[in-house]
Formats: C-alpha cells, structure tokens, sequence
C-alpha cells in the first residue's frame, strides 16, 4: 500500500491482515454492528469480503446469516453486498438502499426500524441481545491505541464497547486533520445513574477527540484508502425552492413577531434536494451568525459556514458531494473549528433537542387532514428508507416542520390524503407542513381546524375538490351521529385513495 500507515500503535501492527482474513472471523448468526452513518465512514472492504464468504457457504449448501447493526444509511458495498448475498438476517436502524428495500419488502429480509437516538441505549439495556463484532471504519490509531474517528461518528462508541471481538478498518482517505474535530462523550450511564448531559450551546465540546477501544478485543486491524460514496445533489428544482421560500418567509414572520430570536434556534435538517434548498435560501437572505445542531452535514451548511451566515455546525456525519469534499479538503483547518462531529445518541438527544430548542425540518412520504405524517411506508406496506431522526427532533424541537411536493409520481398520487397509510409522527409531534402549494401552520388548531388549513394550503389543486368534499362529508356523518365531530372520518373510505393506486396506478377517482 502505497499511503503511509496509520497505524501507530505497535501491538495493532501485529494484527494487520486482509479484508478476506478478517471477515473470515465473523460466524453465522452473528450479530454485527457497523460503522456508517449516510454514505460516511462505513468499513469499505471487509462487508465485500463477508459477503464473498456468505455466497461461498450458500453455494456449498450452509447457511450464513448475519445481523447488521450501523448507525444510519451506508453504501452499496455493505447494505448492498450484503443484501445481495442473502446474508442479513436482521438489519438495523435505518436504510436506503435499493437491493436492502426489494429484500424488506419481498420478506426475505428482517428490518427494525428505530429511532437513531435510542439504538445505543437498546444495545446497553440488553434489549437487542449481544453485539459479537464491531467492524468499524477509523482514520487513524495512534501510538497508544486510542483511535481518530472517521466522517462519521454514529454508533461507534458503543460497538466498540458492546462487541466481543473487533474489526478496524484505517482508512487513510480520510484527511489526518479531521484529527480533533470529533467529540466522544463519554457520560451516558444506564438509568438509575444518568446525570444531565452538560451542554448548552450547539457548538459546544463535551467530550474528547478519540475514540477508546479495548485492545485485547481487536482481532484484525485491515487498511484501505478507499472514499466515502460522496453522491453528487442535484440542483433544487423548482419545487424544492417554492417549498424553501415558504420555510423561509414563515422564519421571518416568527422572527418578526418576536417568537424566534433574529438569527433563530439550532437548525436540524434532513438530508435531500428541499434541504439543501432551503439552506441555500438561507445563505442568500441576509441571515447571520446561526447554528445548527442536527444528524448530517451536507454541502448546503459548508456553505453556510464558509459565508458566515452558520457560525457553527454540530452532526454526527459529513455526507458531502465530491465538490462539496474539494472544498472541505481545501479548507479543512477553517471548518474544524466550526464542526463538532458527535455520537448519534448525542446528536439526536431529546434532552439536548428540547434545551437548545431545535427548528426541525424533515422531508415526509404523506400527511393527513389531522397533521399525522408517515415518512417511512409507500402505500401503508412498502418500506422506503426509515424513521431516521425524524422522531427525535420532531417530538422534541422547538418548531417540528415536515416538507413535501404536493404530489409524488407526476402527479397520479396526493401526498395530502384523508387518513395517513401508515404513521411515524403524529398529530402531537408536527406543527408545520409545507408543500410547493403553501404552508399551514398547525400550532393551536382544533383537528377541525388543521383540515381545512391543511388542504388549502398545502394540496395540490387537482385533489383540494375531493379532499374537501371528503371533510364535508365525513363532518355530515359525525353531524348524523355517524361518528364523532372531534377528528370525522369516514372510516371505510378513509385509505380508499390507497387502495385505488394500488389497484388502477392512480388516487385519481
Ligand atoms: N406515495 C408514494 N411514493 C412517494 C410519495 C407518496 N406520497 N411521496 C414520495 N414518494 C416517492 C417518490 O416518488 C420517490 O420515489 P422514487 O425514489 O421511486 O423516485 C421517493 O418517494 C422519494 O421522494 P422524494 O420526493 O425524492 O423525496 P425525498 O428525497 O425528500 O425523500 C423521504 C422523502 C420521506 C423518503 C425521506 O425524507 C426520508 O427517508 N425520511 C425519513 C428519514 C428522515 O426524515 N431522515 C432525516 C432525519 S435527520
């Protein structure tokens, strides 16, 4: 390997092998947890060789399974690989991969679906039974064993400390002055011994910059310099920027009316086009000295920081695009200052959200007349990505903002229908949902109320008819005494519009 090696500490040297020999470590029926959090610092090459192995024990008759724990999302060459192989047998928290989602949804898959902030803390309960391996991605391991952490921090922490044996992937792609941008906190007890989490601005340090490990525990140390999936963003189309001029306009309103402050409250924002729009709106309109505290770092906040409109970021992973990787290399020391790379459970901690006072802004699947969100299930069965952190900043923020396009496949389906197919937020948890049509602001509104504000803001045109005739008519039931008048529905007709897609390709009547 032509890059200097990494790995500092004498006695992990004597544990260098290949990707192939360390994956040869990992059983059948293990239960194994992964670095990796959307598409950064996932391990690159032992998944690879694990699923070589799976398909070679298949072909010879045996079964192979694994469990497959991560932080969040990862890339083709684990959930992919793997998924391929037929070799997960349970995976967790979160995925968006393609061969990942057509294994869940045709069952050949198992897929629990959590909360990011809670996952650490299942694994410390017991709840999820014993973690046998880590295999995690660091950027470097310094003379004493402690490691430098990667692009992103997820679960490691735990995996590190829950897992039997461990994998460490060197990745010498990664930047060596990523060095100290990270802070590992290392307070979290198990209840009843849990202290408040000392914190209270988004770009505070509570922690320190390594990761520990075990050493007795490292059963492979294996080195690469391979990069991270940095996938391109598309420009915002015209959607995505009417839906951030909407976001945008109702800031300055809260602003105005004295219920934000004038450079606002930590900013969480999902990953995706409308986020990355609605940061870029920011940028543009004059805002300064913000901050944010949320799961990713996109592109759109490098630019925010670079301008001054962020002073500082705080996340738990960097999912940049290529551009957006140029300009953090070539400016690495100015962002490490602004940066804090966390664990998950502390990026995502309800106890931290509801103090600093989050602004929570995340894209949705579907929303009902009541304000019930569904950000995970197409059609009420099919698995799309995952909870995510959605549930995290949303029931604890500040202000809990959920965004879509009026429609989804040109149109042939109303992403405002009369009763969610599935739900991930409730009515209790959203306050502002946005489409390219307008925003309605739920705060203080009856169910009654939210209905109507619902659908003339925020449906599109060619369903606000059907969708108002079916509150008229489900408000007539209630007034028959066909039903109660506190949420009416019509209940057999209430996911008809489901039912009619799956059935004719269209929520069209
Ligand atoms: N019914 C059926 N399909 C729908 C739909 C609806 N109401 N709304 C959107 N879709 C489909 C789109 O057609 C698209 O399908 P395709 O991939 O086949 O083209 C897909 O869902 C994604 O939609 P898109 O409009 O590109 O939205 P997005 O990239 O903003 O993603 C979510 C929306 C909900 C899938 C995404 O935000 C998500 O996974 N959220 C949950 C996790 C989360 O919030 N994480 C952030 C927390 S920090």
């Amino acid at each position: 390997m032509s890059q200097p090696s990494r790995v500092l500490h004498p006695g992990l040297q004597q544990k260098i092998t290949t990707a192939d020999a360390a994956a040869a470590l990992i059983r059948h029926g293990d239960h194994v947890g992964m670095s990796g959090f959307t598409g950064a610092g996932y391990p690159k090459v032992v998944p690879g060789a694990l699923a070589r192995h799976i398909e070679a024990a298949h072909a010879a008759g045996q079964p192979f399974r694994v469990g497959v724990w991560t932080g969040a999302s990862t890339a083709p060459e684990l959930d992919g690989a793997l998924a391929q192989a037929q070799g997960i047998e349970m995976r967790l928290p979160y995925q968006s991969d393609a061969t990942c989602r057509q294994r869940i949804n045709a069952g050949e898959m198992e897929y629990l679906d959590i909360h990011l902030s809670h996952v650490a803390q299942l694994v410390w309960f017991g709840f999820l039974g014993k973690l046998d391996v880590a295999v995690v991605e660091v950027s470097g391991i310094l003379e004493d064993g402690r490691l430098i952490p990667a692009s992103s921090v997820g679960n490691n922490k735990t995996w590190l400390e829950q897992a039997d044996r461990v994998i460490l992937e060197v990745n010498s792609w990664h930047p060596a002055e990523l060095e100290g941008m990270h802070d590992i906190y290392y307070g979290t007890e198990r209840p009843p011994h849990r202290l408040p989490i000392p914190m209270t601005a988004a770009g505070d340090r509570i922690g320190e910059p390594y990761l520990h490990v075990d050493l007795d525990k490292v059963v492979a140390v294996v080195e690469t310099h391979l990069p991270d999936r940095n996938s391109a963003f598309a420009p915002p189309d015209a959607v995505s920027e009417r839906i951030a001029e909407h976001i945008l306009d109702f800031l300055s309103h809260e602003v105005k009316r004295g219920r934000l402050p004038a450079n606002l409250l930590p900013l969480q924002s999902g990953v995706g086009n409308t986020a990355n729009a609605v940061l870029a709106g920011l940028d543009r309109g004059g805002w300064r000295d913000l901050s944010a505290y949320t799961e990713v770092l996109q592109d759109g906040m490098l630019a925010m920081l670079k301008s001054g409109t962020l002073a500082q970021a705080s996340a738990t992973a960097l999912s940049l695009s290529p551009e957006g990787m140029q300009e953090f290399l070539a400016h690495l020391p100015f962002y490490r200052e602004r940066i804090v790379l966390r664990p998950q459970e502390i990026s995502n901690h309800p106890e931290l959200i509801r103090r600093l006072g989050i602004i929570a802004m995340n894209g949705m699947i579907e929303a009902d007349l009541y304000g019930n969100v569904n950000s995970t299930h197409v059609m009420g069965t099919r698995i799309m990505n995952g909870i995510g952190g959605s549930g995290d900043f949303a029931r604890n923020a500040y202000l809990s903002i959920f965004m879509t396009a009026s429609t989804a496949k040109s149109g042939r389906i109303s992403c405002i229908v009369p009763m969610a197919s599935h739900v991930d937020h409730t009515e209790h948890d959203v306050q502002v949902i946005v489409t390219e049509q307008g925003l309605a602001d739920l705060r203080g509104l009856s169910p009654r109320a939210r209905a109507r504000v619902v659908v003339d803001r925020c449906a599109h045109p060619d369903f606000r008819p059907a969708l108002q005739d079916y509150i008229e008519r489900a408000e007539a039931a209630g007034r028959r005494g066909q039903g109660g008048l506190h949420t009416p529905h019509l209940l057999a007709e209430a996911l008809s519009w489901h039912e009619r897609y799956e059935r004719t390709g269209s929520m069209r009547a």
